[in-house]
């Protein structure tokens, strides 16, 4: 599998090459759907009547899936995407749902190339930014769009919140790797990984999509994207407004003009992002330096499973079972499940007749999920 250039936008080329947008939702429950949206906007500090009215920026909506909500909140939509299958499902999705024509447009570009007439009061970018080499342009263009007053929201992902898909997609590498063929793939990981989806009981997005963008998708070893350098990377015109997991505490006092908001979140950050390991651990800080060191390990696998990836070798395949040796005695101090969680992996991994079912019947591994995505949402300062 290639990895591409630093330049290259592996989303784009990874969809385009297969004609897909796996990024599709079950809606056939509306209202649920609805609801989920209202709880994640809630918590971004966006309740739907921030919408009413508005005309909002969307880029990247995938299929239109997540835009539902907007349109039902009263705002109109303005949407950049580039990907050839999405550009098809959008018109298609907003016409089964009487959304009036008039009411979105699509321009089907990168952000990079769109052309604004204006700015926007909200723009979503949800999902499309860890995964991206090169996001230096995109953080840019998207502050310049915001109004000031306004909001961004984005989406993050980290090494620790995407561990144990990390370790779902090197068994997905060694069980795909005598194929060639797309569609054999996805099928095979289907079969392995269905037991998995099941424990994440509130999950919306169908087996194939998930096992194809979290297993097959190039993006992923990609640049990821923190909260850390979300903060970081998004310049001081921009404080946090919200964030789902609701991670930070502010007990300044307002009218406290010194107090760095920013330098605050990073500090929480570092002592809590331990947290996004595994979607039931509660609230609870550790020292910076443990998840410092916790950091290296997992973020070294990462690095070691996207050159596993690119040349299948017993060689790399060793290196990646001592790293999991070393990262299960460190996760085994945050919960015992975490480590049996690890452990387990690490005999799928040296099993030489590794085959779906197995991977389908462990004990621990299927319910082993990160906080995977996290949400953030950034006022662009008035003054
Ligand atoms: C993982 S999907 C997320 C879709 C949807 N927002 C969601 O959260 O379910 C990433 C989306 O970003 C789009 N995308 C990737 N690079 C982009 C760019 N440079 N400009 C605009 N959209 C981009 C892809 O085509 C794809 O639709």
């Amino acid at each position: 599998m290639t990895m591409g250039n630093k330049e290259e936008n592996l989303f784009i080329s990874f969809y385009g090459e297969h004609f897909i947008s796996p990024v599709h939702q079950d809606i056939s429950d509306l209202n649920l759907h609805l609801s989920r949206r209202e709880k994640l906007y809630r918590m971004l500090g966006l309740p739907p009547v921030a919408f009413k009215g508005k005309t909002i920026l969307e880029v990247g909506p995938g299929g239109g899936y997540n835009s539902l909500a907007f349109f039902v909140w009263g705002a109109d939509m303005d949407f950049i995407e580039p990907n050839p299958k999405a550009q098809e499902e959008i018109p298609d999705l907003l016409r089964r749902h009487n959304i009036e024509r008039e009411r979105w447009s699509l321009q089907k570009c990168r952000l990079e190339d769109a052309v604004f007439s204006h700015r926007y009061d909200i723009v979503i970018a949800e999902g499309f930014i860890p995964g991206l080499n090169n996001r230096e342009p995109v953080i840019r263009r998207l502050s310049d769009v915001v109004n000031p007053g306004g909001v961004i929201v984005v989406t993050c992902i980290d090494d620790i919140s995407f561990f144990f898909e990390n370790i779902r997609r090197l068994i997905s590498a060694r069980l795909t790797g005598n194929t060639d063929i797309f569609q054999q793939k996805v099928d095979t990981l289907c079969e392995a990984f269905s037991t998995h989806l099941k424990n994440l009981i509130y999950a919306s997005r169908p087996v194939e999509d998930w096992v194809t963008d979290q297993f097959l998708n190039p993006a992923l070893y990609a640049d990821l994207f923190s909260i850390e350098d979300c903060i970081n990377e998004f310049d001081e015109g921009f404080e946090i407004l919200g964030s789902s997991p609701d991670l930070f505490t502010d007990y300044s006092w307002y009218k406290d003009m010194d107090y760095n908001s920013k330098n605050a979140a990073l500090i929480q950050f570092e002592q809590k992002r331990h947290m996004f390991i595994w979607w039931r651990l509660p609230e609870g800080t550790r020292q910076g330096k443990d998840n410092h060191r916790l950091l290296g390990c997992i973020s070294e696998l990462r690095r070691a499973s996207k050159k596993y990836e690119e040349n299948i070798s017993e060689n790399c395949l060793n290196i990646i079972i001592q790293l999991l040796r070393k990262i299960s005695i460190l996760v085994g101090e945050i919960d015992p499940f975490l480590k049996s969680a690890v452990e387990e992996s690490i005999a799928l991994l040296a099993d030489k007749e590794l085959n779906p079912r197995k991977v389908s019947d462990v004990v621990f591994l299927p319910s082993a999920f990160g906080r995977g995505q996290q949400y953030v949402s950034m006022v662009k300062k008035f003054l």
